[in-house]
Formats: C-alpha cells, structure tokens, sequence
C-alpha cells in the first residue's frame, strides 16, 4: 500500500514546522495580575504562587515599567485591604482617593502605555470575603450593582483604560455602561468577566488577598449562587450574549486550562474580543511541578500560554506573563 498523503511531510524540519504554525504568542497577548498593598518600599512573596508577590505602591508602578519594557502592555489590578477598611457595603472600593484609585494613577503616571485594568468586584472590601452586600444572609445582586458602579466610576475618574468587573452579578454590565456613558466616560472599556466559574483553582489568589468567604453560619460557604456551576457550558453561551448586549467590549472566560472546550464555543459564537484567565490555581500546580523538577517550566509556561490562544483566546490574564514576555523576547 501506498501513503500518498502524509502529515509528517510538514514536520520535518523546523523551518518547515515554522511556516505551517497556525497559532503563535506573542507579548501582544499577555496580560499581568498584580497585588497592591498598603505601605511603601515592601515586597511580600506569596506562598503558593512562587515568583509572585504582593507589593506596595511605588514597587508596583516599579514593576509596571519593567512590564512594559518587556512588551507586557496590559496590567490587572488587586487591591489587598486593611481589615479595618473592610464592611458590607464595600464603600472603600469607590474611595477616590483608596489604594487601588492611587494606584492607577500613579501607573498612567508612570507608564502612560500601560493599559490599566482595575478589578471590580467587592470581595477584597468585603467583611463576609463576597464578591457582594449580603442582606439577609444573601448575595443581594441588585444592590451590589449600584455600589459596583460607583467603583467602576471611581476606577475611571482615577484614570483606568478598562474596567474588569470580576463579580458574576446579573445586569452589572448594563449597569456599569449607563454608569460610566452618564459620568462622561464614554472611552473606557468593559472588560466582562462572562463566563466565570465557581472553581478550585482560585485557592492562591483568595489567600494572596485574604478575600476568602469568611467561616460563618450567616452567610453562603461558597460563590455557587453567583459563579457558574463547572458541570455547564450552554449557559455560558447565554452569559456570553447577555454580556455582550449589554454593551461589554471584551469578554473573559474564566478559569483556562480546564474550561478551554469554553473558550472555543465562546470563540464560535461571538466575535468581540476575548479574553482567558490563566487562573492562580493553575499556575500553582504549574510552578509544583517544575519546582519537584516533574516539568520543564519554560517549556511548559510556552506551551499552556499558546494553547490558550490557539482555544480562541485573543489576550490571557496570566502570573506567568513576565517570565513568558522574557522567554518570547529571547
Ligand atoms: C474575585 C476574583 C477572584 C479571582 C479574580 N477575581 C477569586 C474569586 O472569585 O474568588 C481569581 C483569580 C485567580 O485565581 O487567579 N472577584
């Protein structure tokens, strides 16, 4: 028998394999989370995401401009807030002068080319660690929204390019488009968290932030009420549209790795922008397993980061987007 048709003709040399690679990275795609804490000159290593810490505000702006020298060109931000600042309401949050305000000014300052995208969502000023006010022992949506905008607002007053609402309320999009377009702030961006489970893998960041549901009888154990259930994928194809009607510019699927079969329906189905978040428990294992010498970081940092864009993703909020910038650089 003869093989006239043979894949292996397009492998054999790696100029070859170069010229048929259909998906490439580039720090084009590359988007870094970072930590903000009070204080100054103080860097704080976080412990089940080595090579990541939590910083203060002159480090962060410090760390900004290496960023974008490396052609990292996008930054999204987390504010680790005093016990002292935290409520129910969530008030600090659109505090315009509170840290993460403080922040984004100093990094437009700084690095006016970063495109700064500050998280939106109440758990890191939250006494009850919800991404929402609780009323009656529940995540109040509707309330939630209004203190949602009056964040989202602040953000953008304080200069941010795009807003990341993280939250999963119903309706925050719409909600913090009107409030946004009636401020005056018709160029800043929505960059909606759509499609964000109720996941595992967040263990690291909560404990980077201490943003964890609080152990209480009071309140839910969980964000099952609000975050997708991982058993689903239609409903995030509705969470998708909805989003997009109400006016996001740019729609995250969250987390990567284990949701990609998400990302590429996502990607059939809509044709804005979207964006994937190679989440802080994703890159723990990650980082376990190069540590015990079980992975090739470098290769397997490459690797993850490609296949991600090549499910459809067209930016990744990744830990490992300094190290990957480093390593496309050459
Ligand atoms: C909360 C928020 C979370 C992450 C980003 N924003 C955690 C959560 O929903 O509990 C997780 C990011 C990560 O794990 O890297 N609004």
């Amino acid at each position: 028998m003869m093989i006239y048709s043979r894949n292996r003709r397009l492998r054999v040399s790696a100029a070859i394999r170069s010229l048929v690679q259909e998906t490439v990275l580039s720090t084009n795609d590359l988007v870094m989370p970072v930590f903000v804490m009070e204080g100054q000159n103080k860097q704080e290593a976080i412990a089940s995401m080595p090579g990541i810490f939590r910083r203060t505000l002159d480090l962060t702006v410090q760390e900004c401009r290496e960023l974008y020298s490396l052609g990292v060109k996008g930054v999204n931000l987390y504010m680790k807030v005093s016990e002292n600042l935290k409520d129910n309401t969530g008030k600090e949050s659109w505090n315009d002068s509170g840290l993460m305000q403080d922040t984004i000014k100093a990094i437009k300052d700084a690095v006016p080319g970063m495109v700064v995208m500050p998280d939106v969502a109440l758990d890191p000023y939250s006494i009850y660690g919800h991404d929402g006010i609780i009323t009656n022992g529940k995540v109040d949506n509707d309330a939630t929204n209004e203190a949602l905008t009056k964040m989202a607002v602040s953000h953008a007053k304080a200069g941010a390019d795009i807003v990341a609402p993280s939250d999963m309320m119903d309706g925050r999009v719409a909600a913090i488009r009107t409030g946004l377009e009636e401020s005056g702030f018709t160029d800043v961006g929505i960059l909606s968290y759509s499609a964000k489970y109720a996941s595992s893998f967040y263990g690291p960041f909560r404990s980077a932030l201490d943003s964890a549901p609080v152990d209480s009888q009071e309140i839910p154990q969980d964000k099952k009420t609000y975050q997708m259930d991982f058993h689903n994928s239609r409903e995030a194809i509705d969470e998708v549209l909805k989003d997009v009607a109400e006016g996001a510019d740019i729609i995250m699927i969250k987390p990567g790795m284990p949701y990609l079969d998400i990302v590429a329906k996502v990607r059939e189905t809509i044709d804005l922008p979207i964006a994937v978040y190679n989440v802080s428990g994703e890159y723990a294992m990650l980082k376990a397993a190069a540590q015990n010498g079980w992975l090739d970081n470098d290769k397997a940092v490459i690797e993850s980061l490609t296949c991600i864009k090549r499910a459809g993703a067209d930016m990744i909020f990744t830990y490992a987007a300094k190290e990957a910038a480093i390593l496309l650089n050459g």
